[in-house]
C-alpha cells in the first residue's frame, strides 16, 4: 500500500531573535505562514526489512543524514516497530537551504505518514516530541495554517488564518546559492541588536494583520537573521528594494535565507513583476508566484 503526502513549505512573516540560550540555540518568536508549494512524499510498506529513501534530486543525500530517514528511524524506535520495511520516495520542488522549511516539512510528513500507515501507534504529544528532536521548524509542519512559535521555534501555537492575507500574491525568489542556518545564527554575535530583539514584535504584527492596514503591517515584517545575511550577500537587499519599488507591501528574507519573499495585493500583481525582475536580475535562480 502506498500513501502519498504533500509537503508544503513556509515563510516567516517575522523572525525575532531574543537572545542566546545556554544550550547553544537561540530564543526567538516567529510567525510561520504556510505556502501552497509542495514537495511530495510517497510511503510504501514492504516485506523487505529496512528504511530506503529515493529522491528525484541527485544532490540531496538519501543516507542516514537525511531528515526523512532520521524521522523514520525515530518513529519506528518510538513506536517499537522492530523490523520495519519501508520505501520512501521524495519528489522535491522546494529548493534546499532556502529558509522555506522544505526538509523540516518532509520530516513532519514522514512522521504523520508513517503514523497513518501503521495504524496510529503514536499520539499527538509523542509526534510533537519527535518533531522537536528533528529540528526547530518541524513542529510547525505537524499542524496546518499559520502559527506563532516561541522557544527555539518548536513551541508552536496555531492561530486563525489571516483573512487579510487570503488571495494576496506571494512572490518567492531563491538566488541559486543557499545560506546555512547554523552559520546565520552563529554570526549573530557580531550584531548585538539583532541578537537581542525586543519581545512582543510577533504579537504586534499579528494584531496589525488582524485589525490594521496591510501597509502598516508590511512595515512590521522583520527578520533578525537579515543582519548577517544581507551583510554577506548585499544582493538580497537589492531584491527587496526592487520588489518594494514594484509595489510589494512587504519584502523580507524568509527564515535563515536565502529566499526573498514579497507580498502583493493580488496574484496578477505578483505575476506582473516577474518579467521586470528577470530583466533587472537575469534568468537565474528559482522564482515562483502563488496565491496565499
Ligand atoms: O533546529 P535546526 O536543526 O533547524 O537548527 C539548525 C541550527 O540553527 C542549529 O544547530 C543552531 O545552530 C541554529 N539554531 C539556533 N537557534 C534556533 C534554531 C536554530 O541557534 N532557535
Amino acid at each position: 500500500m502506498t500513501l502519498r503526502r504533500l509537503s508544503p513549505c513556509k515563510i516567516n512573516l517575522l523572525l525575532n531573535i531574543l537572545g542566546r540560550r545556554p544550550d547553544g540555540f537561540h530564543e526567538l518568536e516567529t510567525i510561520f505562514h504556510p505556502v501552497p508549494l509542495m514537495d511530495e512524499l510517497e510511503l510504501t510498506r514492504s516485506d523487505q526489512v529496512g528504511i530506503r529513501l529515493t529522491c528525484d534530486l541527485p544532490e540531496l543525500s538519501v543516507d542516514g543524514s537525511n531528515l526523512v530517514v532520521r524521522a523514520a528511524h525515530l518513529f519506528f524506535e518510538t513506536a517499537k516497530i522492530l523490523r520495519p520495511g519501508i520505501d520512501l520516495h521524495l519528489t522535491k520542488r522546494i529548493p534546499l537551504a532556502a529558509g522555506l522549511g522544505g526538509g523540516s516539512s518532509n520530516a513532519a510528513q514522514t512522521l504523520l505518514g508513517l503514523n497513518t500507515l501503521y495504524d496510529e501507534p503514536l499520539g499527538a504529544a509523542q509526534l510533537d516530541g519527535l518533531a522537536a528532536t528533528l529540528g526547530s521548524d518541524v513542529n510547525f509542519f505537524l499542524q496546518e495554517g499559520p502559527a506563532l512559535a516561541v522557544g527555539r521555534g518548536e513551541a508552536v501555537s496555531s492561530v486563525e488564518s489571516f483573512p487579510a492575507l487570503s488571495g494576496q500574491g506571494l512572490f518567492l525568489f531563491h538566488p541559486g546559492f543557499g545560506i546555512s542556518t547554523a552559520w546565520a545564527f552563529g554570526e549573530l554575535g557580531r550584531y548585538p541588536q539583532a541578537l537581542n530583539g525586543r519581545a512582543g514584535r510577533a504579537a504586534d504584527l499579528e494584531a496589525l494583520l488582524r485589525h490594521g492596514s496591510l501597509r502598516a503591517a508590511g512595515q512590521s515584517f522583520y527578520n533578525s537573521l537579515e543582519a548577517p545575511a544581507l551583510k554577506k550577500f548585499p544582493i538580497l537587499g537589492l531584491y527587496q528594494d526592487f520588489l518594494r519599488e514594484q509595489g510589494a507591501w512587504a519584502a523580507l528574507m524568509s527564515g535563515s535565507g536565502s529566499t526573498t519573499f514579497a507580498l502583493f495585493d493580488s496574484l496578477p500583481k505578483a505575476r506582473a513583476v516577474v518579467q521586470p525582475f528577470r530583466e533587472r536580475f537575469g534568468e537565474v535562480g528559482w522564482l515562483q508566484t502563488v496565491a496565499l
